[in-house]
């Protein structure tokens, strides 16, 4: 896999990926997308992973939003492949097996806002904006954004953000649910991690039917839901690692999962 734009590292059984192109804030172009959509094929394929983590490169930004550049000279007929092509790949993100935390680095302007919406939930530093400020350029989000900012903070005020195009703080990010934790800039990684490490410790399996329940669930209504939350259950009931976990906890001893 030869990557130009994003930056794959493990660390143990933790991926952490980097959106890298300072120079734009990392805005997403095709080049992005199309990266992204490799490192989800390996991530995919790699069964000794428990956790991703995505950030973006530099002090300053996640991700500044789609390339406004490229954009601005983009007839319809190549906006619309832009869209569904950056939609398709974030929905791939949004459901691969292992839970995914977005470490908001900086500026999540748009695609940003849009990425780690994508994710399972977000990590910010103190100096993290975060909007939908397509508006302003005579634009409208295209990577999700009118349909997954409201699972955070509701419709209506993912409407009023939206309709806006106002930035707002970590703080107020936080306050507002979007964001699970707001760390100081240079602890920010270290407070992933410390999250990303706990997750990665308990049983794969069982964390991956959890994220696939809570994803799924949260689309079909609450009996479908729950009807889908119990196959998940009782399918578990087929591993080692539950045999293993209930046992460990018997014989009062820590578990060893092996994701079998
Ligand atoms: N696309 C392309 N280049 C971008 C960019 C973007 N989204 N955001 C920033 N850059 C570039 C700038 O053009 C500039 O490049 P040069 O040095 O070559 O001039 C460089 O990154 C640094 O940016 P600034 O000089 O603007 O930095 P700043 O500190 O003054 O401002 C900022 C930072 C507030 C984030 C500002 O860059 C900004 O407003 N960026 C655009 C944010 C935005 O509107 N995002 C939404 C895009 S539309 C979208 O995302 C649609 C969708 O749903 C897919």
């Amino acid at each position: 896999m030869t990557l130009e734009t994003l930056l794959y590292e493990k660390m143990d059984n933790i991926g952490v990926l980097k959106i890298n192109r300072p120079k734009a804030l990392n805005a997403i172009n095709a080049q992005v997308i199309e990266e992204l959509d490799q490192v989800i094929d390996v991530i995919d394929s790699d069964r000794s992973l428990r956790v991703l983590i995505i950030t973006g490169s530099g002090e300053k930004a996640f991700v500044a939003g789609g390339d406004i550049v490229d954009m601005s000279t983009m007839p319809a007929s190549e906006a619309h492949k832009f869209a569904k092509r950056g939609q398709d790949v974030l929905r791939r993100l949004e459901i691969v097996k292992i839970p995914v935390i977005a470490a908001v680095n900086g500026y999540a302007l748009g695609g940003g806002t849009e990425l780690a919406c994508a994710c399972d939930f977000i990590y910010a530093s103190e100096k993290a904006k975060f909007g939908q400020p397509e508006v302003v350029l005579g634009l409208m989000p295209g990577f999700g954004g009118t349909q997954r900012l409201a699972r955070f903070v509701g419709l209506a005020m993912a409407r009023e953000l939206i309709y806006t195009g106002e930035q707002i703080d970590a703080k107020r990010a936080f306050e507002l649910g979007l964001v699970n934790k707001i760390c100081a800039p240079d602890k920010l990684m270290e407070e992933v991690l410390k999250t990303a490490k706990i997750i990665a410790s308990r049983a794969p399996l069982a964390v991956a039917g959890c994220k696939e329940a809570l994803n799924d669930g949260f689309d079909v209504g609450l009996d479908k839901g729950l009807a889908f939350e119990c196959d998940l259950f009782g399918d578990l009931f087929d591993t080692e690692d539950m045999r293993e976990g209930t046992k460990a906890f018997i014989e009062k001893r820590p578990a060893n999962f092996t994701g079998e």
